[in-house]
């Protein structure tokens, strides 16, 4: 029999099915199947906007980070097939040992196939994934400048549906039954400036 405390650390360790990896873990992981600057980077804004809006709801923000950075794994692995997008990527994080929790939230975060879940995690994945290109097109159009960018520019940029069409509205608005959307704004901004050194803003 294992001693007490053995035990209480493994519990730690080890989610539903797999382990909980760290961030770092995640980041590597993630390098291993992605290596496209662009695609990268968008994992990593998903991933803090991920991070700071779980600490604003006081959700597990490790977690949802995680799942920001992992979410788009199967990406050039699927190469346009978007029928295998969240499936694959599903595969891979059960074959890498990733919580089985995390590998379903960006199985189904495949809307088109998946339909819309209505959980916390789902909901802030739909709305990071959406609005983080449209707040980068926003810094691009101030010279990069992110810290030039307000909640006001993106609510603004929001209402324009050609600029940075890419971005769907209606994913992002999933959000709002738990955060009012001009503070999500806010908190998606602030992630960005948080890391905009590693996406070349200032
Ligand atoms: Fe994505």
């Amino acid at each position: 029999m294992q001693p007490a405390l053995s035990r209480i650390s493994l519990s730690f360790l080890t989610g539903k099915n797999g382990i909980m990896i760290t961030r770092d873990d995640a980041i590597s992981m993630l390098g291993t199947y992605v290596t496209r600057e662009n695609l990268f980077n968008h994992c990593l804004s998903t991933a803090a906007i991920m991070k700071n809006t779980a600490e604003y709801l006081n959700q597990d923000a490790e977690k949802w980070e995680i799942i920001g950075i992992l979410h788009d794994i199967d990406y050039e692995l699927i190469d346009g097939d978007m029928a295998r997008h969240g499936t694959e990527g599903y595969r891979i994080l059960l074959e890498e040992g990733v919580d089985e929790d995390i590998a379903e939230i960006v199985k189904r975060h495949n809307d088109f196939i998946y339909g819309n879940s209505d959980t916390p995690a789902d909901r802030a994945l739909q709305a990071a994934d959406n609005i983080s290109g449209l707040i980068i097109a926003a810094a691009l159009m101030k010279g990069g400048r992110i810290t030039d960018v307000t909640a006001k520019t993106i609510r603004k940029k929001f209402k324009e549906k050609s600029f940075a069409a890419g971005c769907r509205r209606e994913q992002v608005a999933l959000i709002e039954p738990l955060i009012e959307l001009p503070v999500y704004f806010e908190i998606a901004i602030g992630a960005l400036v948080d890391i905009r050194e590693r996406l070349g803003l200032s």
